[in-house]
């Protein structure tokens, strides 16, 4: 027999950044867990893809564009979602960018668009989400944090402030949020084979210079996230708020 611990069968799931990288790997291994998924991007087109990849596998999916940025757009999704599940059981915030430069030439715009989609969306995504899932007295929040939200490197000044903003955004909804049965916890991946990894920490430098520090020594696969997600949406973590799970190669310890 099965265990129910780890079974996600009859929840429900909004993934944002589900067009792409971490959030697909996570929309897909959510619904072969048995969750029926919401993906939500910028991307109207990935997100479709995704959604499809999940219908093909016999999953239950729909995609909607959404841009994390603007809490209305944010607050109409999770009402179509609850029009047609009725409930929404788990919100994986994925959604996020990243923008390199030097911290003392470091542009005001760029560090707005950091700001905004990786700690400001992820505000508004929990905000809304977690409204809902204190209302029915249940609910997962995950957050996509980074090592970078502990430690430091180079040509990352945003994108470091907006994950270390993440993990105590995490705590301060885990706290409020424990009494109603909800727990909020977040994930923090090393380097990843993603297409924002591909696009701004592929030259040979950056790559050394992160995999110097890896004990495992390789960037991680993205469908290796999703045994952290499973076990922070499933029953299994039930005790477990607040926490930042370090998916790593053991990078956070070295
Ligand atoms: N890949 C890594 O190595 C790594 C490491 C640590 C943390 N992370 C975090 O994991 C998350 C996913 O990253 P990824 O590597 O899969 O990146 P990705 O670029 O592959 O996916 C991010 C997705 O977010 C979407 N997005 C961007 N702005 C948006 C907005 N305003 N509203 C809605 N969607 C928006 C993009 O369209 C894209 O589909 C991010 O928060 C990232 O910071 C990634």
């Amino acid at each position: 027999m099965e265990s129910a611990l780890f079974q996600l069968a009859g929840r429900t799931a909004l993934i944002t950044g589900g067009g792409s990288g971490l959030g697909r790997a996570i929309s897909i291994g959510f619904a072969q867990a048995g969750a029926r998924v919401a993906v939500a991007d910028i991307c109207i087109q990935n997100a479709v893809e995704t959604a499809t990849i999940i219908k093909t596998q016999g999953g239950e999916a729909f995609a909607e564009r959404l841009d994390v940025t603007r809490r209305s757009e944010v607050e109409t999704l999770i009402n179509k979602l609850l029009q047609r599940w009725g409930s929404l059981d788990i919100l994986v915030n994925s959604a996020g960018r990243a923008i390199r430069g030097t911290a003392l030439d470091y542009k005001e715009e760029d560090w707005a668009t950091i700001i905004g989609v990786n700690l400001t969306g992820t505000f508004f995504c929990c905000q809304a989400a977690g409204r809902q899932m204190a209302a029915q007295r249940r609910g997962k929040i995950i957050n996509l944090a980074s090592i970078g939200g502990f430690i430091a490197y180079p040509g990352s000044i945003a994108y470091l402030a907006s994950k270390g903003g993440v993990v105590q955004l995490t705590k301060g909804f885990a706290v409020e949020l424990a009494p109603y049965n909800v727990q909020v916890n977040a994930i923090a991946p090393s380097l990843f084979d993603t297409p924002m990894v591909v696009s701004t920490r592929s030259d040979a430098e950056s790559l050394q210079y992160f995999m110097d520090r890896t004990p495992a020594g390789r960037k991680g696969r993205p469908e290796e996230i999703i045994g952290a997600a499973i076990f922070l949406a499933a029953d299994c973590s039930s005790m477990v708020t607040g926490h930042t799970l370090a998916v790593d190669g053991g990078y956070l310890s070295a």
